[in-house]
């Protein structure tokens, strides 16, 4: 499979590394320590574009695929983790509204979210009990004269308290299981949609993360996302391209940590020389090139898959889990080559290390792309 990015990707790329090097590093460590929501360089990543990479022209996007979205997304994972979370879910909810939405439903959302209009997107899937095993959410739609009453208690959800628009998933026909799961396009402010709880977490400060409430909320019958009953799918195949998104903002986060690795121990001496000619220290940023090297090309693949439109779930997953599961190592090492200054604030490897903690957890675990690895080897 040959996945060399074309001119056009590479560009996009560097579009987001310059707005990343200029907007989102030099505030990183502020918005880790205040924790305030990146609305402002949201609307100046719109500006240029970046937030509706792979959605369609009619909709406002660029129309530029997978392969460009993971370069980009890269850099924003290196500039700053909390930005990028925040873009990518907002990148899943701008392709499902796109893709299963009416005509009408889509014009009316997806230009605002990938114009800035709305900061952000939403994904209303998990629950207090059903995160993994998430065909056992409880949430109930049931039929009312106009459409449709949501109600329960969504867990997790990225941006939930900034949405200007969600899409939640719920139960329209309880007895048939995730056959009757439905996915619902639910604009942020519709009455009877709290916050009932902003989750306070070990890293990604500057990305909210919320407890929702749905008491009675009531949204159209054309605010149905696909079939009705057919919403399940619709999250697997959302997540199967959420997972490269995250894959690729681990691999951003890794990236930025062990160039502040490779800086510090070209910089820093010891015995006479700077550590890195030290072979304990050599082969530990040896190691960790290798595995970012690695994450970088499955992740690139997954996305390169997509973009051909062949089957990429499989590469997606074991993209993720290799991705993000070596970025955690990597982020450790970076941490160890600085010693004691890696555990302060002075330098970035800290604040990298929580980061990166949650991409082996959420859009799937580990464990969770294990199964779903293993599942298609027995197919
Ligand atoms: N694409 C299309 N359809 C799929 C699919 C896929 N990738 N995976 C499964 N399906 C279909 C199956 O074909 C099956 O269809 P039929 O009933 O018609 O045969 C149906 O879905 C059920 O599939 P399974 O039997 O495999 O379902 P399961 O209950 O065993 O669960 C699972 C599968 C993969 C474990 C799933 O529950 C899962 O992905 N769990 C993790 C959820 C997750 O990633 N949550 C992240 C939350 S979002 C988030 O974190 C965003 C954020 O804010 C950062």
């Amino acid at each position: 499979m040959d996945f060399q990015p074309t001119e056009e990707q590479l560009a996009v790329r560097d579009t987001a590394r310059e707005i990343a090097e200029r907007l989102l590093l030099p505030r990183a460590a502020a918005r880790d320590l205040s924790g305030e929501f990146p609305l402002a360089e949201m609307k100046e990543l719109a500006k240029l574009g970046l937030l509706g990479i792979s959605v369609p022209e009619a909709l406002g996007g660029a129309e530029m695929g997978p392969v460009a979205y993971s370069l980009a997304l890269q850099e924003l994972g290196r500039g700053d983790a909390a930005v990028a979370v925040t873009v990518s879910v907002t990148n899943m909810v701008a392709e499902l509204i796109a893709k299963y939405g009416t005509a009408a439903i889509a014009q009316q959302w997806v230009p605002r979210l990938v114009s800035g209009e709305l900061v952000a997107g939403a994904f209303g899937l998990s629950e207090p009990q059903a995160g993994s095993d998430v065909a056992g959410l409880r949430t109930m739609a049931t039929r009312t004269a106009n459409g449709w009453r949501l109600d329960g208690n969504k867990q997790w959800i990225t941006s939930g308290d900034h949405a200007g628009v969600l899409v939640v998933w719920a139960l329209t026909e309880p007895a048939l299981g995730h056959k009757g799961v439905t996915a619902f396009v639910v604009p942020g402010g519709t009455p009877g949609l709290t916050v009932a709880r902003l989750e306070e977490k070990l890293g990604l400060h500057g990305s909210s993360t919320a407890q929702l409430v749905l008491d009675g909320v009531e949204i159209g019958a054309d605010q149905v996302l696909g079939e009705v009953g057919g919403g399940f799918a619709l999250a697997m195949m959302a997540l199967d391209g959420g997972r490269i998104g995250i894959a690729s903002q681990a691999v951003g986060i890794a990236r930025g940590a062990l160039e502040a690795a490779i800086r510090y121990a070209l910089d820093r001496e010891t015995f006479g020389q700077p550590i890195i000619k030290h072979q304990a220290v050599g082969n530990m940023l040896a190691d960790a090139a290798t595995w970012l090297d690695a994450a970088t090309l499955m992740t690139l693949r997954a996305a390169y898959a997509k973009q051909q439109q062949q089957p990429f779930a499989q590469l997606a997953a074991m993209a993720k889990l290799f991705a993000t599961e070596h970025a955690w190592k990597i982020c450790d090492i970076a941490l160890q080559v600085h010693g004691g200054y890696g555990y302060v604030r002075d330098f970035p490897v800290e604040r990298a290390l929580r980061d990166v903690r949650a991409t082996r957890i959420y859009e799937g675990t580990s464990e969770i792309q294990r199964l779903v690895i293993a599942r298609n080897l027995l197919r």
